[in-house]
């Protein structure tokens, strides 16, 4: 089976997949810098190199492992620390990625599938669902980083034929999830339930995202390997528009809570609504989300509920 190298394979998404292609017998290596990512995400079956995608080390990586593929989502994802600092977000998410596109170049990689972010680069969505087409207009620097990269790897195809596919997913959730990531509410919500803390809505909690389970983001990307698409950028969501109310509602009901979250300030600058057009995926890929909302809520809980007093004594759920 192909060699896949996965970079931020140490993280919630990138272990999932990474636990994907294990069991479909690929032969996998991960390069992540545990900046966020954990150790114990780890399957012992893999070949783990602690590194920075921005160090000039990564060439000796790829000699080593002659990556067939190369899933590539190592990045900085904190949007308020890409408004704080977007010279380290640029340079994690942005030179970091041409770091990778030119060891890519160097060692013949035949594809890259990239994580980008249909959250991020749409920005305020002009209609709804957000389709490939909708303009970009990214309201952080973390979004304009997200999308710099996808006219790289359009670079790199044209003037290399390093084939890429870029996978703009809506909010993932599930296990491993790190409270603090792009998609935390479920994560946090669910621990404060779990250790029956008062969950805090930002504003009406009338504001919406696509909820789409990590499970199904990993198949979006084993699929994305092998298929030939003459397309390029496909959104991964479910498609759904779903509520902070209702996923508050849900995890009360699934682990009939009897606490109630409360209302606090809305948090400025966040998007309003949004959820993404997944048809293309559908058509193009043959993919969709398979795991219902309800599904994947119970999953994610039980996950949670495994681990919930380390992380709890860890300070990990806010
Ligand atoms: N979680 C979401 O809802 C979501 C939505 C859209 C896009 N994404 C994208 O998916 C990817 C994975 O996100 P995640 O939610 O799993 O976050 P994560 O923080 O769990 O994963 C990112 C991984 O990259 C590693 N990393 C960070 N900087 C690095 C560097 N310089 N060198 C090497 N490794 C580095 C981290 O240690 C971590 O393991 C990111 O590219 C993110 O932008 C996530």
């Amino acid at each position: 089976m192909a060699n896949v190298m996965v970079t931020g394979g140490a993280g919630f998404i990138g272990s999932n997949i990474v636990d994907l292609l294990i069991e479909k017998g690929y032969n996998a290596a991960i390069v992540d810098n545990l900046s966020n990512g954990k150790k114990k995400n780890l399957d012992k079956r893999v070949k783990f190199y602690k590194s920075d995608i921005c160090n000039s080390n990564l060439k000796k990586i790829f000699k080593k492992e002659n990556p067939e593929f190369v899933i590539h989502l190592a990045a900085q994802v904190n949007v308020r620390k890409s408004i704080l600092n977007p010279e380290f977000d640029a340079n994690v998410n942005v030179m970091g990625s041409i770091n990778l596109l030119e060891c890519c170049k160097s060692f013949n990689v035949k594809k890259i599938v990239y994580a980008s972010s249909g959250g991020a680069v749409y920005g305020e969505p002009q209609y709804l669902p957000a389709d490939e087409s909708h303009p970009i207009n990214p309201i952080s620097p973390y979004g304009a980083s997200k999308h710099a990269v996808e006219h790289y790897l359009e670079l790199y195809w044209k003037n290399f034929g390093i084939d890429y596919v870029s996978l703009r997913y809506s909010n993932v959730y599930g296990p491993r999830q790190d409270p603090f990531g792009e998609g935390g509410v479920i994560a946090i919500f669910a621990g404060r339930f779990l250790g029956n803390n008062v969950p805090v809505i930002f504003g009406d909690g009338e504001q919406t995202r696509d909820f789409v389970y990590v499970g199904d983001v990993a198949n979006a990307n084993l699929i994305s390997i092998n298929k030939k698409a003459d397309t390029k950028i496909f959104n991964i969501g479910a498609g759904i528009e779903t509520s902070v109310n209702e996923i508050s509602e849900k995890l009360q009901n699934i682990l009939n809570s009897g606490i109630s979250p409360v209302h606090g300030d809305a948090i400025k600058g966040e998007v309003r609504r949004i959820y993404l057009d997944v048809r293309l995926a559908k058509k193009e890929l043959g993919w969709k989300a398979e795991t219902t909302l309800d599904e994947g809520l119970r999953k994610t809980i039980d996950w949670f509920r495994g681990g919930l007093h380390e992380r709890t004594k860890k300070g990990l759920f806010p």
